[in-house]
């Protein structure tokens, strides 16, 4: 059938046209539907961006109350789904089980599995906004060893969702503000490696709890959404063999073992990962107004201020991108490392819903089937096991 173009990781493909964000990578902007993402983060709150990537629009008051009155309503957890959560065994990796229980969501809502039918995909993606704080929250409390709160659905979303992870009532303000914020900065990413596995997924009509999942499972790499764990992971080390950043950066340069910098570089953004600057100021603000000094906050600044000057990284146009700063905010905030990638998959459901609902109402969609370059053997004869 003609010609193939071969165009491993899709440098230069595009898989779709899409009208839900902007990315000018060589400019370093973002932005959701048209709004920049430097005035979403300041002044709007992770439920109404979810409402302006779904539905195309910020939403007035009426709309609002309505959208989040229906999430309300779902954010209880099935008796089936808290079991679930609680067979994981000690030491399992929360992205592991986060999947599994987004993909178990199926199973308990039958009603909204078929993704072409605009109401039953509307009420799927009611439920899984809904319920994805209260399985990221028990899934913390597992990994902690401490017994898991469900949801109190009178309570504000973000607010809710720290008190159900901390297990306490009197969650900071501060807190929450961070929160939401880096919840919005991670709400939607245009094709990235996620959002295309949900709608490759998605377009063998297979349900939005398959292709979620599908999701989760893709951002759990440590290249895309498991970076944030890898670059504290990578902090960590630094510190404990004295903070030096040198080594490790000429380690990085001559790529050692597969070294990178972790936190650094993006196919798209050969400028300042416009994300990585707001979290960097909000890391500052945040560690202060918590009093909390971190050591690593420094040796992450030190990484960038060399990495910024060094050849290597400028002549690759490799800059800090949204995981760089965010793992330390959450540390300060009282998340263990495990649980920072969870936090960008509640922070991404928005953009995957937004993404699959585009992608199944556009006429123009096709099942998501890729060519190859058949490089393997010329055809030969099958020889008998004895004979080999
Ligand atoms: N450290 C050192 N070298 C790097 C890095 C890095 N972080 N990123 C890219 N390079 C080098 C790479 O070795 C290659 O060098 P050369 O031209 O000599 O072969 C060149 O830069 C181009 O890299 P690439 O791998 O072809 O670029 P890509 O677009 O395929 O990969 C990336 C993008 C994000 C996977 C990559 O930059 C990376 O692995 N970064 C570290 C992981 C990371 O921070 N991921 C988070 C991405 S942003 C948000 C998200 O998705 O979660």
């Amino acid at each position: 059938t003609g010609l193939v173009t071969l165009d491993t990781g899709f440098v230069n493909t595009a898989s779709t046209q899409s009208s839900i964000t902007y990315i000018d990578g060589d400019e370093g902007i973002l932005r959701y539907r048209g709004y920049p993402i430097e005035q979403l983060a300041e002044a709007s709150t992770f439920l109404e961006v979810a409402y302006l990537l779904i539905y195309g629009e910020l939403p007035d008051a009426q709309r609002l109350t309505d959208f989040t009155a229906a999430i309300d309503r779902h954010r209880e957890l099935d008796e089936g789904v808290k079991q679930l959560l609680a067979t994981a065994p000690a030491g399992a990796h929360p992205m592991a089980v986060l999947q599994a229980a987004i993909s178990a969501l199926a199973a308990f809502h039958l009603d909204t599995l078929d993704p072409r039918d605009a109401e039953q995909r509307g009420q799927a993606s009611i439920i899984l906004l809904a319920k994805v704080p209260a399985i990221v929250a028990a899934v913390a409390r597992h990994a902690a060893g401490e017994p898991v709160l469900d949801p109190d659905p009178s309570s504000d979303y973000v607010v809710d969702f720290l008190r159900m992870t901390f297990g306490q009532d009197d969650v900071d303000p501060d807190v929450v503000k961070a929160m939401d914020m880096l919840l919005i900065l991670h709400a939607d990413h245009e094709q990235n490696c996620s959002t295309s596995t949900v709608r490759m997924v998605g377009s063998a009509h297979a349900s939005i709890y398959a292709s979620v999942s599908a999701g989760v499972g893709a951002l759990s790499g440590p290249l895309h959404g498991g970076a944030n764990e890898a670059v504290l992971e990578m902090l960590a080390d630094i510190q404990s063999s004295g903070g030096d950043a040198s080594d490790f950066m000429t380690k990085v340069k001559n790529k050692e073992d597969g070294v990178r910098l972790m936190g650094f570089g993006h196919r798209v953004y050969k400028n300042y990962d416009p994300r990585a600057a707001i979290v960097k100021k909000a890391a500052h603000d945040v560690l202060d107004k918590l009093g909390k000094q971190d050591e690593m906050l420094d040796i992450a600044m030190g990484l960038e201020e060399i990495a910024l000057q060094d050849e290597y990284f400028i002549s690759r146009k490799l800059y800090p991108n949204v995981d760089f700063y965010t793992g330390l905010i959450y540390k300060a905030m009282g998340f263990p490392t495990t649980m920072f990638t969870p936090l960008f998959s509640l922070g991404r459901l928005p953009g995957w819903i937004a993404q699959f609902a585009e992608m199944i109402t556009d006429p123009a969609t096709k099942i998501g089937r890729p060519r190859q370059v058949y490089t393997g053997a010329t055809e030969r004869d099958y020889v008998a096991v004895a004979e080999r």
